[in-house]
């Protein structure tokens, strides 16, 4: 019976993991084996694959290694042979219900995540082809990690979309693909705890939205400092240090690559929430996440989306908060962040995101077209 059939099963989900073998891929590797066994231990109803795929050949080893841990996830990794070998991308994807994206370069010090686009966009879009090819496209997710995110969404929004009009297969693509700034929320929540000397031992939260990248990340401290009492001079450095925080590790890692481990954190935390969906455990999940507002045919894609429309300038792509369910994708905008962007500090910085975000679409768009 193909992989397809059996995956559709309530309970049965089939996760894939594309540059598994890379500095994001092998800890987020660790993560889905452990974290995600912990999630179906003793549960009978339930059955978890991780397939693994890269183009480095270290790939068998990490399988061989990570395989060892004795969680009930059955793990499986493919490599291809050559350059023309597609066969391995097709028996990786075949029946996946969530595709986690980490393939592609990295910055090194100096560089923009700008500066990765053309490389990693023909990538995407050779992952999109495949995808396209071997999931239902009513019913998978895809999460883009790889960057600049702010680009590479679009790519795989597009590509993915023409691809379902090829098949002639009606597929609102666009409900079902995320680009993952969760790191963003991540460091905005660890950057006020390094502030508030973690008092209380609290883990506070963050909104980010806007994009992936400088002064696309727009965090809504507002609310934190209403409560904290900070000063406007040490909001805004707290604002610099996430939209530039990416920065410290490239730097600090002096060429050998950017945010990893961070990362693969950051990157389970997000995944996870659609581990719980696929899995039944949940009916809807509520995420923040840089996703496009308008659907097929230029619509907005969901319940709030013309309301960030109107407040953004018309941006098509913008990390919001946001419900998804397994049967629709992305339902609901939750547009209450809305009222933030008319505090005086945050204006400035969203009519800065707004003018490099479109920039950083348009890019993706044309390459698709
Ligand atoms: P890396 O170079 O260590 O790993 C990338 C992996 O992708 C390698 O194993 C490589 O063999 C593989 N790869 C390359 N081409 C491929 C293809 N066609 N198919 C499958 N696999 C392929 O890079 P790292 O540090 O893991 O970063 C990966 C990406 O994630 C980069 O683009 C980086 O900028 C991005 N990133 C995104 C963040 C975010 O917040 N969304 C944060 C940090 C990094």
């Amino acid at each position: 019976m193909p992989y397809i059939e059996s995956s559709e099963k309530k309970g049965s989900v089939k996760v894939a993991l594309l540059g598994a073998a890379g500095g994001i891929g092998q800890p987020l590797t660790l993560l889905l084996k452990t974290q995600l066994g912990a999630k179906i231990l003793g549960q009978e109803n339930k059955q978890l694959e991780l397939a693994l795929y890269d183009i480095a050949p270290i790939l068998e080893g990490v399988s061989a290694d990570v395989s060892h841990v004795n969680t009930p996830v059955l793990l499986k990794h493919y490599i291809p042979k050559d350059r023309d070998d597609e066969s391995a991308l097709s028996e990786c994807l075949q029946g996946a219900s969530l595709v986690i994206i980490p393939a592609g370069v990295p910055r090194k010090p100096g560089m923009s995540r700008d500066d990765l686009f053309a490389i990693n966009a023909g990538i995407i879009r050779t992952l999109a082809k495949g995808i396209a090819g071997n999931c239902d496209l009513s019913k998978v997710f895809v999460l883009v990690i790889s960057n600049p995110v702010n680009s590479l969404v679009p790519v795989m929004v597009e590509e993915l979309a023409k691809e379902a009009k090829r098949l002639e297969i009606a597929a609102p693509v666009q409900r079902r693909v995320f680009g993952v700034t969760h790191l963003d929320a991540v460091r905005a929540s660890t950057f006020l705890q390094q502030l508030t000397n973690y008092s209380g031992n609290r883990v506070p939260s963050v909104p980010v939205i806007g994009g992936h990248s400088g002064e696309t990340i727009l965090p809504l401290f507002g609310e934190a400092q209403k409560e904290l009492g900070f000063s406007d001079e040490q909001l805004a450095k707290l604002v610099h240090r996430v939209q530039y925080g990416g920065d410290e590790v490239v730097e600090a890692k002096k060429g050998a690559g950017s945010a990893t481990l961070s990362m693969a954190y950051a990157g389970y935390e997000f995944a996870s929430n659609f581990a719980d969906l696929l899995l039944g455990t949940v009916d809807k999940i509520n995420v923040t996440t840089f996703i496009s507002l308008l659907d097929a045919d230029k619509a907005p894609v969901a319940e709030g989306a013309s309301e960030v429309l109107e407040a953004t300038d018309n941006t098509e792509y913008f990390a919001v908060p946001l419900e998804v369910t397994a049967e629709e994708g992305i339902v609901k905008i939750d547009t209450s962040f809305l009222t933030q962007l008319n505090e005086n500090n945050t204006r400035k910085l969203l009519t800065a995101c707004i003018s490099a975000l479109k920039k950083n679409i348009e890019l993706g768009i044309t390459f698709a077209s």
